[in-house]
């Protein structure tokens, strides 16, 4: 790495001048990973660490992870967590850099709009409802998993507009799910070389890489062959034009759907099991839940009419989103950056944590506490750039508002018609992709007595 040429009266600092907060870390598994990036705060708004054999530095100050994902986000690529995920294809919207990046963001844009999401709220509410409706009462669930199924399909839904049947569904599901984990592991642990070694894993990762793409690849195919029956994402896709009226071949449309796939499922899904999580800790605000979904919706079939009368099912949303945020996002520095007083010389790998930021008390008062009612108006809102659960900037995530609507959707449907008990057993959150709940999050549903 070279060393940064100083702006005047700002020393020259290279990774090696940050206090070392850490050495030698695999940051995969385990909810000691979670406490340590929470820990990394009291060091300094800047510091570094080793992940196995690489120095990676640590944005921990709010103004700083806002200014690099704002005012500095060109001298940035998304870095190491990115890097491997060209499994889904190089020209992807969470890959891709640059102008091919914003060329493909402004493509994608229409079909995320919030408009075109509220058209997404019956889809969603018939893709979620069966599901939903199939728990037995008093047979535990395992929160989680069930989450997963709903999100996938929701979003598979959104993308397809029908559920594609259930063999190409399982395909998709399983794949998505093999690819995305070894991506991550290959992201996070200094194994490059062994990539490439026909290991059991590396074949099932390359056989799930396959079959998810021939399955998407099918269902494009009959998208072309049958256009107007179809009005989804992927029909907008194929619709779509840049600005010199080209548009994008099927190759980069199925790695943009296989990238949705994996990029808008398990977020969701782990936002709402800790939201019934929370939920199943503290009866009074289950109570409220129900009290709001009952008058507001009742016995009649939830439309994006009545989301916006859902206030308080939206601030456990928020709440969710704040406490058990993605806990690390990478970034890599092109050129030598100044980020505030501090100089990030090139190829600086750098970590950002959301789940951090989000419980730091000087940003949120008690903030290890589940709170809806801190997002109410009248009280002291947090500091701009002190909530990024999407992210910020030219990167921040597409699929906010879907995520939102999503989330409320099934929050409220599941509201209307259990409660759901936890079962006994410590539930603890991991350092996954996104910040899992343990597999002891399991549940029983009691029909509410309306
Ligand atoms: C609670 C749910 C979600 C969370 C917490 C979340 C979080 C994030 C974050 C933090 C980023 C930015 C990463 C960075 O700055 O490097 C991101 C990007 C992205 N997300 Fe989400 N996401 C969620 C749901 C979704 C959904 C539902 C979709 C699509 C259906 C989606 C699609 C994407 C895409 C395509 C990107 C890349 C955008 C770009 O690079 O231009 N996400 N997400």
């Amino acid at each position: 790495m070279t060393p940064a040429h100083s702006a005047p009266g700002i020393p020259p600092l290279v990774p090696g001048g940050f206090p070392l907060v850490g050495h030698g870390l695999s940051l995969v598994g385990g909810s000691r990973r979670l406490k340590f990036i929470e820990s990394v705060r009291a060091h300094g708004p800047i510091v570094r660490l080793t992940v196995g054999s690489r120095d990676v530095v640590v944005v921990n100050a709010p103004g700083l992870i806002h200014e690099m994902l704002t005012t500095q986000a060109d001298e940035f690529t998304k870095g190491l967590l990115f890097e491997k995920l060209k499994l889904f294809g190089k020209d992807a919207l969470p890959i891709a850099e640059g102008k091919p990046h914003l060329r493909r963001r402004r493509l994608m844009q229409p079909a995320f709009h919030r408009q075109q999401i509220a058209g997404y709220v019956t889809t969603m509410r018939e893709a979620a409802e069966p599901y939903v409706a199939a728990w037995d009462s008093g047979t535990t669930l395992d929160l989680k998993t069930e989450m997963q199924l709903i999100a996938q399909n929701v979003v598979m839904s959104a993308l397809f507009s029908a559920s594609p049947p259930r063999g190409p569904a399982h395909t998709i599901l399983n794949s998505v799910d093999t690819v995305f984990r070894t991506a991550i592991k290959r992201a996070l642990l200094p194994v490059s070389a062994l990539e490439r070694l026909p290991t059991r894993g590396n074949r099932r990762a390359g056989a799930a890489s396959g079959a998810l793409r021939a399955a998407v690849a099918d269902i494009i195919a009959e998208h072309r062959a049958n256009p107007d029956a179809y009005d989804d994402i992927v029909s907008l896709l194929l619709a779509a034009r840049d600005e010199s009226g080209e548009a994008l071949p099927d190759d980069e449309i199925l790695s943009e759907i296989v990238a949705l796939l994996a990029a808008g499922s398990e977020t969701t899904a782990v936002t709402l099991a800790w939201l019934f999580h929370e939920l199943g800790r503290n009866s009074d605000l289950e109570r409220r839940l129900h009290e709001e979904v009952d008058r507001v919706v009742g016995d009649a079939e939830l439309t994006v009419d009545h989301l916006a009368q859902l206030p308080y099912t939206r601030r456990l949303v928020q709440e969710t989103l704040r406490l058990y945020a993605p806990w690390l996002v990478t970034r890599q520095a092109i050129s030598d950056v100044r980020l505030g007083d501090f100089t990030l010389p090139a190829g600086t790998d750098v970590i950002w944590s959301a789940y951090a930021l989000h419980r730091d008390p000087d940003l949120y008062p008690d903030p290890l506490r589940f709170d809806p009612d801190r997002w109410l108006e009248e009280r002291p809102q947090p500091p701009k750039g002190a909530f990024i659960p999407f992210g910020s900037g030219k990167r921040m995530c597409i699929g906010d508002t879907f995520a939102w609507t999503e989330a409320t959707v099934i929050t409220a449907l599941v509201a209307l018609k259990w409660q759901l008990t936890p079962e006994r057993g410590v539930v603890k959150a991991l350092a996954e992709i996104t910040t899992h709940p343990s597999s002891r999050l399991r549940m029983i549903p009691r029909p509410r007595d309306r």
